[in-house]
């Protein structure tokens, strides 16, 4: 998929909204991206469209929060985790496994999360903006992604 530009705050979290419709129980999607690349604001979109209503905010002290919405959503921030035993023994999948679970992470995808996951890379480019590739692997290859380019 061709990596998706968003100038704006408003147009990143609006793709999180629009992928929020693709999304069913047991999904994992990983965020991948620098510190301050837009992440969180991307998972508070994904909140917007499960019809969440409250902010989501960073769980990088608490390492995932639960949000009610049409989905349960677990949004957990392992950024600052160091080795993928740490990120296995939290197993995250098996406690969201009736919802979402929206994982934000500094580098590329490890063994933990599964073989069935949409990667969204965020890369911050020199202007400002905000460029997302998805990479899906699994049940997403098949899921129409580009309905979330709007
Ligand atoms: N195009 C953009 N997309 C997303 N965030 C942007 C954009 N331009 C500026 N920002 C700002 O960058 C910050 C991103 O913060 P956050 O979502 O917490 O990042 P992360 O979770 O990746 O560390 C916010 O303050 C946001 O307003
Ligand atoms: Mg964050």
């Amino acid at each position: 998929m061709i990596p998706l530009r968003c100038p704006d705050p408003a147009d990143t979290r609006a793709v999180g909204r629009r992928l929020a419709s693709l999304l069913r129980p047991g999904d994992v999607v990983l965020l991948s991206g620098d510190l301050g690349a837009g992440k969180t604001l991307f998972a508070g979109g994904i909140g917007d469209g499960l019809g969440v209503d409250q902010p989501v905010v960073s769980p990088t002290f608490v390492l995932v929060r639960q949000y009610d919405g049409l989905l349960p959503m677990f949004h957990a921030d392992i950024y600052r985790l160091g080795s993928t035993a740490e990120i296995d023994d939290l197993e995250l999948p098996a406690a969201a496994s009736d919802g979402v679970l929206v994982v934000e992470w500094g580098e590329a995808a490890g063994p933990a999360f599964g073989e069935d996951h949409l990667l969204v890379r965020f890369t911050v480019e020199d202007d400002g903006a905000r460029t997302l590739q998805f990479t899906p692997r699994g049940s997403w290859v098949d899921r129409p992604l580009a309905e979330v380019a709007g």
